[in-house]
């Protein structure tokens, strides 16, 4: 074991960035992480893995890079205590004397779900929960890399848009690292939980009238008049560190990789960083060949969905986005095309799933005793489309990623349960379907007599 921070430069790969479109390179980006020749997204490369033995990551084989990986687990160093950088050899280096700022993220459990595997009408399911990080949403992965890279910058200010998870990320990790933290976010459209957290890490949060989109819209604009430093996931420094996530449950299947992996897809940042990591551990030797990565949407707010099936992934046509799993009402998803790449690359697909489905969902992985976020449940809602249309088969092996924890939205839990999520909605008869999952709670006098009652009309129900 070796308690002293270990030299990370040494021990990682030079890396540059290329324009996705136009192939570009450069070294620094401009502060909207966008191409200065025809306006794409950036993406983070390493010129140095490329050998006369072939792909080879800061110098280590395949072989080499899962026993260091494991070996780390049982360092005291900090950054080794970290589920991202331990997987440092695979992400860009800071310079010299510059430390990473680690809230001690990723290093998430990967859970049996067998409840929600018999609903699918698969023979096993899994899920790697992301909410289990230290903001408790998958968002850690990625700020612990970029916000690090912010504060080697020299920028007082980081600020994103957000649905609220990656706000009350940034906010955190702002606050370790002695920055000031901006959060816009759409009024009224977050989840309470999310709002308190980042008022919590002391952001500067502004509250602006207009949806996600709209927020983005007001940042990318600021971000050109101000030195403030961009952290949605348009930096490609975040997309790298989400990456890992697909690394460490890679590592946690002994390098035999699921037949599926299932995300949920917002802005579509993280689904381009997991099928990043897949490819790249297929170039390297890590696994002999792909999951397929597959993609849900809510149906209200499916703009990928609709790109791919109506239009071949030629275009994406922007759209107001609605659903209750406000994580992803996002109309003008910014990697879909990253997003796009990855797909088609594991051979994965997209999926969209209703309110109702979603809500669903929810409460079947909360009955296993894992709980998520409504967002993060459209990969049940998801899975169970796909296993009807054969694309997913019930042996095959299956892993759901639930980027939010359950205390994320109670609000929308509360409602389920107490039966008012669609109340005067139209989707209210769809939703009686609902009733077998939902358990009010009870309000009873503090009398023995009336909790026995109780027990014995739920033993009578079996
Ligand atoms: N699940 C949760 C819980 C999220 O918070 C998000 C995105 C997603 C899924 C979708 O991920 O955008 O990478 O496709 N939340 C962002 C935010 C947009 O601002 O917190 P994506």
């Amino acid at each position: 074991m070796n308690p002293t921070a270990p030299d990370i430069k040494a021990e990682t790969s030079i890396s540059r960035l290329r324009c996705i479109h136009c192939g570009a390179l450069a070294d620094n980006a401009g502060q909207d992480f966008r191409c200065p020749d025809c306006g794409d997204l950036y993406e983070v490369f390493y010129p140095g893995w490329q050998t006369p033995q072939g792909l080879v990551a800061a110098g280590h084989d395949a072989a080499a890079l899962k026993r260091l990986w494991r070996d780390r687990k049982t360092s005291l160093a900090s950054a080794d205590d970290s589920g991202v950088w331990r997987f440092r050899e695979v992400l860009p280096a800071l310079k010299p004397g510059h430390e990473p700022i680690t809230l001690r993220e990723g290093n998430t459990p990967l859970y049996d779900l067998p409840r929600c595997a018999k609903s699918a009408g698969m023979q096993s399911l899994q899920a790697k929960h992301q909410g289990m990080n230290p903001t408790a949403s998958f968002k850690d992965t990625g700020m612990t890399t970029a916000a690090s890279f912010a504060r080697q910058e020299g920028f007082r200010w980081v600020a994103c848009a957000s649905t609220g998870n990656t706000s009350a990320s940034m906010a955190a990790y702002a606050a370790r690292g002695g920055m000031r933290s901006l959060v816009l976010i759409p009024e009224g459209k977050i989840s309470w939980g999310k709002l308190s957290q980042s008022l919590d890490y002391g952001a500067v949060t502004c509250q602006l009238r207009t949806d996600f989109d709209g927020c983005v819209k007001v940042l990318n604009e600021l971000v050109r008049r101000k030195p403030i430093y961009l952290l949605n996931s348009v930096n490609p420094y975040r997309l790298e560190g989400q990456k890992t996530a697909a690394i460490e449950l890679l590592e946690q299947v002994n390098w035999q990789p699921p037949d599926h992996i299932i995300v949920p897809g917002g802005n579509l940042g993280n689904s381009s960083a997991l099928g990043k990591a897949l490819l790249e551990m297929k170039d390297l030797g890590l696994i002999a060949r792909l999951p397929r990565l597959s993609v849900i949407q809510a149906q209200r707010a499916n703009p990928f969905y609709r790109s791919i099936r109506e239009h071949g992934g030629q275009k994406l046509v922007p759209m107001e986005a609605d659903t209750l799993a406000t994580a992803i009402r996002i109309g003008n998803p910014a990697s879909w095309k990253k997003a796009l790449r990855v797909i088609q690359a594991t051979e994965g697909t997209v999926e969209q799933v209703s309110e109702v489905e979603i809500a669903m969902a929810k409460a079947e992985i909360g009955s296993d005793g894992v709980g998520c976020e409504p967002a993060s449940a459209v990969t049940l809602a998801g899975l169970k489309k796909l296993v009807k249309q054969g694309f997913v088969k019930t042996n095959e092996s299956v892993v759901l990623m639930l980027t939010g924890h359950v205390l994320k939205d109670p609000e929308f839990t509360l409602k389920f349960h107490r039966g008012d999520l669609f109340t005067g909605s139209a989707r209210e008869k769809e939703a009686e379907a609902l009733a077998p999952q939902q358990r009010a709670p009870l309000a009873l006098d503090a009398s023995v007599d009336a909790v026995t009652q109780v027990l014995e009309r739920f033993d009578s129900e079996k």
